[in-house]
């Protein structure tokens, strides 16, 4: 137990959990600078991402690529994810820190909320640092999707914005995992995927063991704001997954219609949103009444 802190929460479960998850994070807290060897050129000796993986992977602009070409593109979608990364979390961070707003100090979560505000600055320093030696255009998301800032004030504000926070880090991980055990994968990319999903596997527990003790607390108007909203916003994040600046940097006509309408890249969607769709069904959040609405939308099968 750390000094001062009880488990006597309103959320004695997630009491609990933060004070197993600060204790983790002084057992591993990783330095970008130091765990990544940046010493090494992020050139193209090796792809960046899984090829598997890649929007345009199957299509015919994909077939029409000569190797090289396929392994260029493969640094600049990896650094429009890291770029949507930096986006992501800056957003996840301001969730964070309203929430912690709200907590009283001697809350064990006050304590591991900070800790994870501090993993996420580290990240995004190490996501802008992969951009800046890439060479690839500063990626990011556009204006439009401010809309997820837009989705933040509804009732059962908090616990909306953890079902945020576990789609980006669930579809994330996913990526992140088969980019570092892939040998085919540039050293740098996979340092950086295995410093992710290892720091990242404690905000998952967090958001995880939130969500479950929450979700019954809450009243009817609460939930249903969090059950009509959640799709649209997951919706939003896999839609960040496609970068229409990569294919305009690359000359690659029709590339961003190609990436969309791939069948393949839709069914990868689907497949790192499977362990966050079927949590959210577990929980309640999907039901029988919104799961049309989820699958008209392309984020499960
Ligand atoms: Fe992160
Ligand atoms: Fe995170």
């Amino acid at each position: 137990m750390l000094a001062g802190m009880t488990t006597t929460d309103a959320l004695p479960r997630t009491g609990r959990r933060s004070v197993q998850l600060t204790a983790a994070s002084e057992r591993m807290t990783l330095d970008p600078f130091i765990e990544v060897d940046w010493e090494i050129p992020i050139d193209d000796r090796a792809y960046h991402l899984p090829p598997e993986w890649l929007p345009l992977y199957g299509t015919d602009a994909w077939e029409a690529m000569t190797p090289e070409a396929r392994i260029t593109y493969s640094r600049h979608e990896c650094a429009a994810l890291c770029g949507a990364g930096i986006w992501f979390e800056n957003r996840l961070m301001q969730l964070v820190l309203r929430h912690l707003a709200e907590l009283p100090v001697h809350s064990p979560a006050h304590r591991y909320l900070l800790v994870e505000v501090a993993d996420e600055c580290r990240h995004s320093t190490m996501f802008g640092e992969y951009i800046r030696r890439a060479g690839t255009p500063a990626y990011g998301p556009s204006a439009d999707a401010g809309e997820l800032d837009a989705l933040g004030d509804v009732p059962g504000k908090h616990t909306f914005g953890y079902v945020l926070i576990l789609a980006v880090e669930e579809l994330l991980d996913v990526i992140n995992r088969a980019t570092m055990k892939d040998d085919r994968i540039h050293p740098v990319s996979r340092d950086i995927a295995k410093l992710h999903v290892a720091e990242e596997a404690r905000h998952v527990s967090f958001a995880k063991t939130y969500l479950t003790e929450v979700w019954p607390t809450l009243n009817e108007e609460e939930r249903q704001g969090v059950q009509s909203l959640a799709p649209a916003a997951v919706a939003i994040v896999a839609d960040l997954t496609i970068d229409p600046a990569v294919y305009e940097a690359l000359g690659i006509i029709g590339g961003e219609e190609d990436a969309r309408s791939n069948p393949h890249h839709r069914a990868r969607v689907v497949q790192g949103l499977a362990k966050l769709t079927s949590f959210l069904q577990q929980l309640g959040v999907i039901n029988d009444a919104s799961m049309p609405t989820w699958r008209d939308l392309g984020l499960v099968a």
